[in-house]
Formats: structure tokens, C-alpha cells, sequence
């Protein structure tokens, strides 16, 4: 009985969801450098699930909120981790990361989330270096939500995604088309 609701709950697993490779670092692996903002990406976002993180998700191209997070990130760890030395930093690629995407529940692009005991909280106000810096303060209180990180991610959700991915990318095919036209 009990290996029949094993056997069972394995096929649900395999039906909806992807489970992670182990979260633990092998024993010897180099210390993560702090202070910097690492990419993390769909290899090995479980380092994710260790360690506090301040997170940004961008999109590469065709959103200019996401350009202007992008400059303001390197201000905002400079800062973050001169008065935190705990915090360590992610920077993720939205459109080559859809697993990752996932865990995170992304619901609009770019995020910012904290990442601390195993909880995504979300940022919801504007990305000023102050705004964040409060937030990094105090993210565990003020984000109006939270999830939690998940054992293994909604395929669906990663396919959601996948499918938002190549729209953009299309428009940013039919995007650069259109100024080539331009330019000529
Ligand atoms: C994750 O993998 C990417 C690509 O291999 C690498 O550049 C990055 O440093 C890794 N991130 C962390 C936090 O180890
Ligand atoms: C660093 O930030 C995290 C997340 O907000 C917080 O839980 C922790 O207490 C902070 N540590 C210090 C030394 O400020
Ligand atoms: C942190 O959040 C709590 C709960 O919302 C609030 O009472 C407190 O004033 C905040 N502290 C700072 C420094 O913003």
C-alpha cells in the first residue's frame, strides 16, 4: 500500500513536475564570491535555495524598464552589500531561463525578489537604488506576498513562459527588421 502511493506520487511528479538536482553544494566547491551579482540560469538555480538573495529578473531586449533596472543593479549590490554582507546577488536572463522563471512565480518582468528560508518575496514598488534598499532592509516584512520555493516547478508554467519567450523573441525579430527598413 505504502509503495503503491510512493509508485504513485513518483508518476504525479513526472507528470507535472520537474524535479531539481540536489540543492547542496559538492563538498570543496569555491565559496561564492559576495558583492558581486552572479547570472544564475536554469543549470543551476538551486544555488538559489541556500544563502539569502537579492534577485533581479530583466528582460534582455524590447523592454525598457528592464534596461533601466539594468543600470541601476550595479548601484543597488554596490550599496546593498556595503551594509549587508550576508546578501548575495543574482542576475537572470528571463528569456533563457523559463525554469527558473518558474520557481520563482514570476508574474511581471523585470522582478526583483528576496530570497531568504526557503521564501520568494516579491518587489512591487519602483526600481529606485532607495526604494530597493529599503526593501532589502525589510523585504521580509513589507512585500505584500511571498511563496515559497518549490521542490520541483509547474511544467505548465515553464511552457507559459516558453511560449511568452518566443512571442517576444519574434517581435524582436520582426523589431530589428523594421529598423533595418528604417535605416536603409
Ligand atoms: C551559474 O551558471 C552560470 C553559467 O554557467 C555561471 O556563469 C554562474 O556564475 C553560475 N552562478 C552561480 C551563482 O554559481
Ligand atoms: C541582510 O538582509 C537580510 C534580508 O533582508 C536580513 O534578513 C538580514 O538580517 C540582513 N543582515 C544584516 C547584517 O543586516
Ligand atoms: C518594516 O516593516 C514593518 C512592517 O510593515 C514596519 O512596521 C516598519 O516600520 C518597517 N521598518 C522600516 C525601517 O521601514
Amino acid at each position: 500500500m505504502v509503495r503503491l502511493a510512493l509508485v504513485a506520487a513518483a508518476a504525479a511528479l513526472a507528470v507535472c513536475g520537474q524535479p531539481p538536482p540536489a540543492a547542496d553544494t559538492p563538498a570543496g566547491a569555491p565559496e561564492l564570491p559576495t558583492g558581486v551579482s552572479l547570472p544564475v540560469t536554469d543549470a543551476n538555480f538551486t544555488v538559489l535555495y541556500k544563502d539569502t538573495w537579492l534577485v533581479e529578473v530583466h528582460q534582455p531586449a524590447l523592454c525598457p524598464v528592464s534596461e533601466r533596472l539594468l543600470k541601476t543593479w550595479p548601484a543597488i549590490v554596490e550599496k546593498a552589500a556595503a551594509s549587508n554582507r550576508t546578501l548575495r546577488f543574482a542576475s537572470i536572463d528571463a528569456w533563457a531561463n523559463t525554469a527558473t522563471l518558474a520557481v520563482l512565480e514570476v508574474r511581471s518582468l523585470p522582478a526583483i525578489k528576496l530570497i531568504q528560508d526557503g521564501r520568494v518575496y516579491t518587489f512591487k514598488e519602483g526600481f529606485s537604488v532607495p526604494a530597493v534598499l529599503q526593501f532589502v532592509r525589510n523585504g521580509t516584512q513589507t512585500a505584500r506576498w511571498y511563496n515559497r520555493l518549490p521542490t520541483s516547478y509547474f511544467t505548465i508554467s515553464k511552457l507559459q513562459f516558453d511560449v511568452f519567450v518566443t512571442i517576444q523573441r519574434v517581435q524582436q525579430i520582426a523589431y530589428d527588421a523594421f529598423m533595418d527598413l528604417l535605416l536603409k
